[in-house]
């Protein structure tokens, strides 16, 4: 009996035949570290994650960061032989003539825009949200220009029409969301708490806390209609009650009301949502490593950090992989899971 597998992702996978089960299992493998496909795209066949040349996540040779992915391949291999499509799917998107959807929220700049390229080198359909449309339009030209798959999204989630007809645009493109990258973040005012008023609260919450739930609650028809959906919530490790508390920790010093509670609530919302959707991976990320005190540079912090954007989306795209086994309800840093 011959069996045909093929990969054909967009970039351009091999199609190779083989003529028995032994065959097809190493064919499988073969295929999966052959030349044809992109270096991207092996890293995300083998490791679903392990991107780019991150030294720190590398030190990975028994596929350590993703204990399930192993065995997933070994059970898309056996149960799935016989049907090529189910076997595709099973291995999560990578070969799957069915693309990988994810939309980003604030992906025009920043850790938004630098996750958009990341999963779209794997050969995902990156949805590009962008509150301001010419902002959003060139940072969707660079990613096209790079053979990524981009459509700006026009997204401001502090506003329920925005977000509305945000979803209207998406639906126009897919008739499943994949991954949800809530994204979109606003610093606040490093100010005392003696100085902060509601207004000023409020104005963070906005975007951090309301902004996510209405991304969250426009978008959750889309999520649900996808195989395996994740929801990564960019969090901050200055809303941890861990890492706010510890003296060792430099934003214990730094007096501030807004944006740490604004993330804090944003903790707690994950946890709700994973809760109440077991289907759904709802997973906070923080870009920095708490241990080491450092986070990623960008505007956000007039590009202070240690670490670069690539370094600071290790987490962000991590969750963003994460495979049908996977966890929900955590939060990490690019170093593995923190405590809240
Ligand atoms: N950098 C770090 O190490 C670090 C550490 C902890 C947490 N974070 C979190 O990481 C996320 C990304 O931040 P970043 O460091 O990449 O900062 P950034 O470069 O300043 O990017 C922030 C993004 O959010 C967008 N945004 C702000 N308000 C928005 C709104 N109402 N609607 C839609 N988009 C909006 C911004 O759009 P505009 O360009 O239009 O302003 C921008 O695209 C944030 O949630 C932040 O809190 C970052």
């Amino acid at each position: 009996m011959t069996h045909g597998l093929g990969f054909r992702s967009p970039d351009g996978c091999s199609r190779l035949a083989v003529t028995d089960l032994d065959g097809l299992l190493s064919a499988v493998r073969f295929a999966l570290i052959r030349i044809q496909c992109r270096p991207e795209l092996v890293d995300g066949c083998l490791g679903r994650g392990l991107l780019d040349h991150q030294p720190a996540l590398i030190p990975n040779p028994d596929n350590s960061h993703f204990p399930g992915k192993r065995k997933e391949l070994q059970r898309c291999d056996a149960a799935h032989v016989a049907s090529r499509e189910r076997r595709e799917r099973c291995l999560g998107g990578m070969t799957d003539t069915k693309q990988s959807a994810v939309l980003i929220t604030g992906a025009n700049k920043g850790l938004g825009h630098e996750a958009a390229r990341r999963l779209g080198k794997l050969g995902w359909k990156v949805f590009l949200g962008s509150r301001d449309e010419d902002r959003g339009r060139e940072a969707a030209e660079k990613l096209a220009a790079d053979g990524i798959d981009v459509v700006l999204v026009p997204l401001d989630v502090t506003s329920e029409e925005s977000v509305a007809a945000a979803e209207e645009l998406v639906r126009t493109h897919t008739d499943r969301l994949d991954v949800l990258i809530n994204n979109a973040g606003a610093p606040g005012h490093a100010i005392h708490p003696a100085q902060a008023t509601v207004a000023e609260v409020h104005a963070v919450y906005d975007t951090n806390v309301y902004g996510p739930i209405r991304v969250t609650h426009a978008f959750l028809p889309l999520l649900q209609a996808a195989d395996h959906p994740r929801v990564v919530m960019v969090s901050s490790a200055g809303g941890a009650f861990s890492v706010v508390t510890d003296p060792e920790q430099p934003v214990s010093k730094m007096h501030e009301l807004a944006y740490s509670s604004s993330k804090a609530a944003l903790n707690m919302l994950t946890i709700r949502y994973a809760q109440a959707f077991p289907g759904i991976k709802f997973n906070a990320a923080t870009p920095g490593e708490v241990a080491n005190h450092t986070f990623a540079a960008t505007d956000m912090n007039n590009n202070m950090g240690r670490l670069t954007v690539t370094e600071g989306t290790d987490s962000i795209v991590r969750l963003a992989l994460l495979d049908p086994d996977g966890p929900s309800g955590t939060f990490t840093d690019r170093l593995g899971p923190i405590p809240w």
